[in-house]
């Protein structure tokens, strides 16, 4: 009687657990129907938030950038790309010929965490004194530097309204960063500030976000580059668009006739999202709650969480997993790498599993179905992602007429239709480190799309592209920059 009462409770138990998984899978389902929904939307936002200020949740900023660099650029130039989980300082040589970096040196640092809650003058004197030691090894031992002053790029992440190439106020933080004396200030003033307490002669000569860094980059390298997608700590996109067709900065005076646009797709929000009580929870939670809600579907900074967050559940729903381990209730202690090492763990026993659900989560039981159970929560919960974030490119190809629907190249059907070879670059770690996820974004885009038009759609990954698009703009825009005709 014992026994057999033993074994019907854990059977209950389990039932239960896999009611919880269930209704997560349901919640997340992203049939093509449905994604084809958020193309939709999304191409609708960009329209509204082109129209007007605060037309939607898409803020669509504009970017003062009216021609990419070219590669006829000549000098040597830093860049500063301060952002996502680390910052980077870089330092580029430019022959002048077509993508002809001749040297670049990158130096990685992760922000210290106590620096993302700090005061802006905190994070300025660190970064400005990094900097300082960066171009003190750079350049010792050469000539003591010339007449002209070093030319700075400065790549900053973060939603910034632009009052010129070189200028803008810092609207609202993201990802974790909350530095409240900053929102609303310059943020080229504070950085140049900072240079000068620290006694480096430098010039900040643009101001731009990583989408725009890595457009910049991609562009250098393949002329046919249109738009550029982030997809790591937090995820966002840009694109090239009309002037004429940004009617909300009617008059602004470009050479070219186009902009990029910085659409901060973050924020995106849509009532075709499929939002479980996982997402609401978090987003309650989190330091900016009815804002990034895209980005807290799709980006790493969040992944993880939403999957502690179903483990959680599960672990109070049930006594599969032993009693609830209290490292359950951490916030983000679950980081999206250690996620990508659950999902793609391929050996049989699920060892990287184990060890992370018992070193990381102190989870006591965790036999061989139990495993299995999480790697299944991570793929339900990567997929999603993966699959939102391919709708909103799509949703980009659409609004510019490349997603071979025929509006604009005028062809009267599908197949009359010629493609143009449409590249998007693309960057961050989610793409680039997560297998899983790129492939289950690349097999979402071809289904939206269709084959024969995904075909002609090119993801190209530009490594550091956002620090080192920086200092090419910095080079295309500073007054040394040789050609700066389009
Ligand atoms: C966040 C920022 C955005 C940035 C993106 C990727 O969404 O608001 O500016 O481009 O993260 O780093």
């Amino acid at each position: 009687g014992v026994v057999v009462g033993r074994r019907v409770r854990s059977r209950r138990k389990w039932k239960r657990v896999v009611g919880v998984l269930r209704e997560l899978e349901e919640a997340c389902e992203t049939p093509v129907g449905r994604l084809r929904q958020v193309v939709d939307a999304m191409a609708v936002e960009m329209h509204a938030g082109l129209a007007s200020e605060g037309g939607s949740k898409l803020k669509m900023l504009l970017t003062f950038v009216d021609h990419l660099p070219r590669g006829s650029e000549i000098g040597t130039y830093y860049a500063l790309d301060l952002g996502g989980t680390n910052f980077r300082v870089l330092r580029i040589q430019l022959g002048g010929r077509r993508s002809s970096i001749l040297s670049q040196d990158v130096e990685r640092q992760p922000i210290p965490q106590h620096l993302m809650t700090s005061t802006s003058e905190d994070l300025f004197d660190f970064i400005a004194s990094t900097l300082k030691q960066f171009v003190e090894k750079e350049e010792s031992g050469s000539e003591p530097s010339s007449v002209r002053a070093r030319e700075l790029g400065l790549t900053f992440s973060f939603p910034v309204k632009q009052l010129s190439m070189h200028s803008g106020i810092l609207e609202k933080w993201t990802k974790g960063f909350a530095i409240e004396d900053m929102v609303g200030k310059e943020v080229v003033a504070l950085l140049e500030a900072a240079l000068v307490r620290s006694g480096l002669d430098m010039h900040v000569a643009v101001l731009v976000n990583d989408t725009v860094g890595t457009l910049a980059l991609g562009h250098y390298d393949d002329a046919d580059t249109v738009a550029a997608v982030i997809i790591g700590t937090g995820t966002n996109a840009c694109y090239l668009e009309r002037a004429d067709a940004i009617i909300k900065c009617q008059g602004v005076l470009t050479t070219s006739g186009c902009m990029v646009v910085n659409m901060e797709w973050g924020n995106f929000w849509s009532s075709h999202l499929p939002r479980t009580s996982y997402d609401i929870d978090l987003d309650l939670e989190s330091p900016n709650p009815n804002d990034q809600g895209f980005e807290k579907m799709i980006s790493g900074m969040y992944l993880g969480d939403i999957v502690r967050r179903v483990i959680l559940r599960m672990s109070q729903d049930s006594d599969i997993f032993g009693p609830v381990s209290s490292r359950l209730s951490i916030p983000f202690i679950l980081q999206t790498p250690l996620l990508a090492a659950m999902h793609e763990d391929d050996s049989p026993e699920l060892k990287e599993v184990d060890k992370i659900l018992k070193e990381t989560l102190e989870i006591s039981e965790v036999s061989l179905k139990v495993r299995k159970l999480v790697v299944r929560v991570c793929d339900v919960v990567t997929r999603r992602a993966a699959r939102l974030a391919a709708a909103g490119i799509v949703g980009i190809l659409k609004k510019i007429g490349r997603d071979g629907s025929g509006g604009i190249t005028g062809g009267r059907s599908r197949s009359d239709v010629k493609m143009r070879r449409t590249v998007v670059a693309i960057e961050g770690g989610l793409y680039t480190s997560y297998t899983m996820f790129r492939e289950y974004l690349h097999e979402a885009l071809n289904e939206i799309l269709g084959e024969d038009v995904a075909q002609h759609v090119i993801l190209k990954v530009t490594e550091d592209g956002s620090g080192i698009g920086g200092a090419l703009l910095a080079a295309a825009y500073s007054s040394g920059g040789v050609d700066n005709v389009r």
